[in-house]
Parts: C-alpha cells; sequence; structure tokens
C-alpha cells in the first residue's frame, strides 16, 4: 500500500492488543486522512506467538513475519518501528531501533521504571531520531478542545487539577498473573500503566509541570492464578488452579503542587469495582471549569461562571467542529472511539516523519512523566513531600557532554 504520499516501511514489535490497533491504524490512514503526506507499508511485525504472526501477514497484510523482533529492526525496508511488546522489552527493542536509525513510536510507560524512559530517551539523542509515545487519550478530540480552552484563558486561573485513571482491568481475583503484574515484566504496576496516561494528560492540559508530591500506594490482590500458555489481558483462572504473588502496586494517588501554583490531586487503580475505563480528568479554574471522562470520550462537561441564572454545567458533544473528529464522522454527536485516538496519532506522528516537524508526546515528554513516578516512588519509602527530580534535564546534560567528549 503505497499510493500517495512518501513511503514509510514500518515494522510492528508486539502483535497484541496495541500491535493490532496501530496495525489497522496504518490500513486505514490514508483513507482517513487524505491529506496524508506519507504512504504507510507494513513491512514486518515480529512476535513470539506463532498464530499472532500468521494473523499479521494474513488478516494485516504484512509483507513478513519473524520471530526474531531484531531482524525486524534492522531490514533495510524498515523506516519506523512501532513498540507494542510487553514493557520490559520496550528498551531493548527501541535502543535497536535507534542504533539503526529507525524513527520509534513507542507505547507508553517506555520500560517500567524510570530509568528505562530516560535510557530510550538518551537513545534518540544519541542517534538523532525522532521519537513518539502512546498517549493516545491526549488525541481526543474534546481533550485538544479543552487544552485549548485552557490555553485560551477561559478557565481563568488554574486553581486545582483532578486526575485519575480507575480501571477493572485487575478487579476479577480470579484474572490471570499476566505481566502486568510481574516488576521483571513490567516494572512497576499502576503507576506505569495508567498514572502515565493521567500524569501525561495534566502536562498537556495544564501546560504546567507536577513539582512536587507526596502519595501512597497498596496492593489489594495480591495472588492470582497463574496463566496456561499465550494469556490475554482479560484472561481469567479457576480458584484450583496454582496462584502466584503479584508483585506491583494494584492502588497508586498523590497529592501535588504545580510549579505554577495549581495543587492537583491522582489516583489510580486496577482494582475498584465499578469505573470501568475512568480515564478522567476535572480543571477548575478562577472562571470555570471543564470535566472530561474516558467513559463518555464524546462528552466534555463545561461550567462557566456568569449570570446567576445562566450558571451551571454544560455537556459538549464530540462532533467535526473539534479537532480530527471529522476523519471518522460528520455532524455532531456522532460518536468515535479508542481505536480512532491510536489512529489520530499514528497520523501526526507518521505526517511529522515526513514533513519534518518535531513530534509531541516524544521520548522527552515521557521522561517528564517518569520523573514524576521518580518521586512518588521516592516517597512511598520516605512518607513525606518529594521533590520532582530534573531528569530530563539531567538526561540532555549528559547528552551534551558526551557529544562534547567525541568532538574533542
Ligand atoms: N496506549 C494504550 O492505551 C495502551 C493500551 C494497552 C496497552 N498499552 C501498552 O502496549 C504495550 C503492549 O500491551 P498489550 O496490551 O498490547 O500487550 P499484549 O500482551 O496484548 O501483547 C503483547 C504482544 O507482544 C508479544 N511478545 C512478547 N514477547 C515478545 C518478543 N520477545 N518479541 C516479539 N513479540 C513479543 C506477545 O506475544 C503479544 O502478542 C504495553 O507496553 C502496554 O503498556 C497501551
Amino acid at each position: 500500500m503505497t499510493a500517495g504520499g512518501r513511503r514509510v516501511g514500518i515494522a510492528v514489535l508486539g502483535l497484541g492488543w496495541m500491535g493490532q490497533a496501530h496495525s489497522r491504524s496504518a490500513l486505514r490512514l490514508p483513507s482517513l486522512f487524505p491529506d496524508h503526506a506519507y504512504a504507510p507499508e507494513l513491512v514486518v511485525c515480529a512476535d513470539t506467538d506463532p498464530g499472532r504472526r500468521e494473523r499479521a501477514v494474513r488478516d494485516f497484510g504484512f509483507a513478513r513475519a519473524t520471530a526474531d523482533w531484531q531482524e525486524a529492526v534492522a531490514a533495510d525496508d524498515v523506516d519506523a518501528v512501532w513498540v507494542t511488546a510487553p514493557n520490559m522489552l520496550h528498551v531493548p527493542m527501541i535502543e535497536a531501533a535507534c542504533a539503526a536509525g529507525k524513527a520509534v513510536f513507542s507505547e507508553k510507560p517506555i520500560g517500567g521504571k524510570p530509568e528505562h524512559a530516560v535510557a530510550a530517551y538518551r537513545a534518540a539523542l544519541a542517534a538523532g531520531v525522532p521519537s513518539g509515545v502512546g498517549y493516545n487519550y491526549l488525541w481526543a478530540p474534546l481533550v485538544l478542545h479543552a487544552r485549548a480552552m485552557v490555553a485560551q484563558g477561559r478557565l481563568g486561573r488554574i486553581t486545582h487539577y483532578r486526575g485519575r485513571f480507575l480501571s477493572m482491568y485487575g478487579s476479577d481475583e480470579l484474572g490471570l498473573l499476566t505481566w502486568r503484574f510481574k516488576l521483571a515484566e513490567a516494572g512497576y504496576g499502576v503507576t506505569s500503566d495508567i498514572l502515565s496516561h493521567s500524569v501525561s494528560m495534566a502536562r498537556f492540559l495544564l501546560g504546567d509541570e507536577i513539582s512536587e508530591l507526596v502519595g501512597m500506594r497498596e496492593t489489594t490482590i495480591p495472588r492470582r492464578p497463574l496463566p496456561t500458555g499465550a494469556a490475554s489481558h482479560y484472561g481469567r483462572g479457576r480458584p484450583e488452579d496454582p496462584h502466584g504473588d503479584v508483585e506491583n502496586e494494584d492502588f497508586a494517588s498523590m497529592l501535588c503542587r504545580f510549579a505554577g501554583g495549581a495543587t492537583g490531586t491522582f489516583e489510580c487503580s486496577r482494582t475498584m469495582v465499578g469505573p470501568e475505563s475512568q480515564n478522567a480528568f476535572e480543571i477548575y479554574g478562577t472562571e470555570g471549569s471543564l470535566a472530561w471522562n474516558l467513559e463518555r470520550v464524546n462528552e466534555l462537561q463545561y461550567y462557566r461562571r456568569g449570570p446567576e441564572d445562566e450558571t451551571g454545567w454544560t455537556t459538549v458533544f464530540g462532533g467535526d467542529r473539534f479537532p480530527y473528529h471529522g476523519a471518522f464522522v460528520p455532524g455532531q454527536a456522532n460518536a468515535i472511539g479508542f481505536e480512532d485516538l491510536v489512529a489520530i496519532e499514528d497520523h501526526a506522528f507518521l505526517q511529522s516523519l515526513v514533513t519534518g516537524e518535531s513530534f509531541s508526546p516524544s521520548f522527552g515528554d515521557a521522561v517528564d512523566v517518569v520523573a514524576v513516578q521518580q518521586a512518588l516512588v521516592d516517597s512511598w519509602s520516605s512518607r513525606t513531600w518529594e521533590s520532582v527530580p530534573a531528569l530530563r534535564a539531567q538526561a540532555d546534560g549528559a547528552h551534551a557532554a558526551a557529544t562534547t567528549a567525541q568532538e574533542d
């Protein structure tokens, strides 16, 4: 599929949930975005599961599939690599792709601990290749609109931000002990998996950084049934199956201050019963407020201070008057969904590769997100307020020093 635009040969590493979502994007992007300057070509998919390799070629039209991701990354006909494997494979895959001079789009959280995102950022800096990270919810048309409203000052001065991602994916005590629950494969638990979405959202919406915080964590379901064979994210075992230990946190929360003066609270959980996928924010300003929740992705709530008899919450439905929405469906209140957000981010990343414009969120943004995670982890042990470390500035300094040393 190379009609129109500059050919971009794509490798996808891992054809699970997100590998399939990004592969489907590549197939439908040219028809969704007629202004596309790129022509995506699904060149090679790497997965250790033979059934998924077969699907990659049969259903997605990849030219070939391999069990060896290193072979996929090194291939001459690959220009850009999508990293969609479990967390702990992100950094080796990213480092290899950068060393081979390929552009890299990685799913969040980039590894499972703060140092992993820093390593990925440094690899991209050293190789001078473009990078992108899959904070897909930032691309929801109503989130983009909310960001513009904040930037235009329509809420006045921002006083408080409330972020939460409460998901039920781990709420079943018989939910399988998949890679997400293990330190060696996922790193930290919900703080890597979904707090990363909430923190990236807050930075994006406010254009401000969290400067200090205090937080807590809990593991609410300490043991789970062991999977047999390839286990799905939502797979279920039986009470009589052998069980193993959950090795990372199910719940985390934090109170924080932003550099610009606003206060903030964040909560994330994978085990609460009730909130099915509550990736949500509330932004409070001196003149108004906004609220959004992924469970109602096509609705933005807006409260505007006005004459007393006109003041109150208004529901704004999604529609083609907001960024990107019209690529999927025309008119007002015709809904878009999860994979549409993935398509928007993939379009923006591919477009940036061809136009040469810088892309955000990049690995640098991921480092700013994990700097918050680092302070949270520090706070778990110190049980006090912690400052958010300047991880991106430190990495930039190390890169500059290494470049100078090479030149000397
Ligand atoms: N942005 C989002 O909304 C979102 C949603 C889900 C997952 N994710 C992220 O995407 C990544 C993948 O998650 P998922 O839910 O798609 O996982 P998944 O378990 O559904 O898929 C992972 C795939 O990687 C394959 N794999 C494992 N080891 C491999 C290896 N050595 N080489 C090649 N392939 C290998 C597996 O066989 C599987 O097909 C994670 O980092 C996760 O945090 C992001």
